[in-house]
């Protein structure tokens, strides 16, 4: 449990995501170097400079495992802004499904050194690092942050038992666990909370299929056409963003329990998830707003257009909103 006080009535979370660069792209004596880091560091520059953030999340895949120099080299990056920054790990940061917790547990003890870096570990038996973080005004718990491992991969059988692979959902015990962490915030006041974590959660699907328009290509709406209400259906008037991805969304691929629990709860107004790297909508579904953070950077499948950081800013009531902040870097590319 990490606290953070809240100065001149507002807080505010710079959310980055999908970084992934290579150790390649941190050498600039590799042949492979590329234009990654200016990518990166441009864009990561430009949303502090809009944001001027309390506090840098990240939802998950800063590297690949296979590139464990490039983990080093990204907490140095990040602490060099001298801002608190905080993590969930992303289904890239861990290994195959047997191997996940050893290759985050070798970068954590790096991660500690640094100054303005923090994580809880969280009881292993629900991943890689859950916990929560209050956001104090005054002396009143206002709004909390829910950082939650999504993990890696599950391979399900089908009717005939032959093995598929999709992404993970939350366990039984994470769950129980939101339960209690929500139901201690609402006896000490707290109203307001937003869930962060990798791998959306599988309402994204159901919000998806109830917000956007029938009949519009969701592969064709631009993203200032995503801000107006053409491609919406009644009812869903305020939610922007855009849907690249074809098919369905990444994400476990039946109910996992997590949006009821939500419901349940009734004290989380946004959850915030990364993985998808095409997609930005933002969709308040049933009271929550399900929103895919913009992608930060321009390795693996990205488009120049979602490229940036997403901006939570909690006001002195714990009430909260969601904005892109889109970063042109064309002149880079
Ligand atoms: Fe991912």
């Amino acid at each position: 449990m990490f606290t953070f006080e809240m100065k001149n009535d507002k807080f505010t979370v710079l959310n980055l995501t999908d970084m992934q660069l290579n150790e390649c792209n941190y050498d600039p004596d590799d042949p492979e170097y590329g234009n990654a880091f200016a990518v990166m560091d441009y864009t990561i520059k430009e949303v502090i400079k809009r944001a001027d953030p309390d506090l840098i999340t990240i939802t998950g895949d800063i590297s690949m495992a296979d590139q464990p120099k490039a983990y080093p080299a990204f907490a140095d990056y990040m602490d060099s802004f001298q801002i608190p920054w905080c993590l969930v790990w992303g289904n890239h940061d861990q290994q195959d499904v047997t191997e996940r917790i050893n290759f985050v547990y070798k970068v954590l003890p790096y991660y500690r050194q640094k100054k303005y870096f923090f994580h809880e570990d969280g009881d292993p038996e629900m991943g890689n690092g859950n916990y929560v973080i209050k956001i104090k005004h005054g002396n009143n718990t206002v709004h909390a942050l829910f950082m939650i491992d999504s993990h890696n991969c599950v391979w399900l059988p089908d009717e005939n038992g032959v093995k598929h692979f999709y992404y993970d959902k939350l366990n039984e015990k994470q769950i129980k666990w939101y339960k209690e962490q929500a139901e201690a915030l609402k006896a000490e006041g707290c109203k307001h909370s937003s869930m962060l974590l990798h791998i959306p959660i599988h309402a994204y699907q159901d919000a998806a299929d109830a917000a956007f328009r029938k009949g519009v290509d969701t592969l064709k709406i631009t993203v200032k056409e995503s801000y107006g209400n053409s491609c919406w259906n009644e009812g869903y008037e305020e939610a922007f963003g855009v849907k690249y991805e074809e098919g369905a969304i990444a994400c476990y691929p039946y109910n996992d329990g997590v949006f009821d629990a939500i419901l349940e709860e009734g004290i989380t107004d946004n959850v915030i998830a990364g993985h998808v790297h095409t997609d930005n909508f933002v969709i308040p579904y049933k009271g929550v707003r399900l929103a895919f953070a913009l992608k930060t950077g321009n390795i693996h499948p990205w488009r120049k257009e979602l490229n940036g950081g997403t901006i939570i800013t909690i006001g002195a009531d714990g009430t909260s909103e969601i904005t892109h902040s889109y970063v042109d870097v064309e002149h880079l590319i």
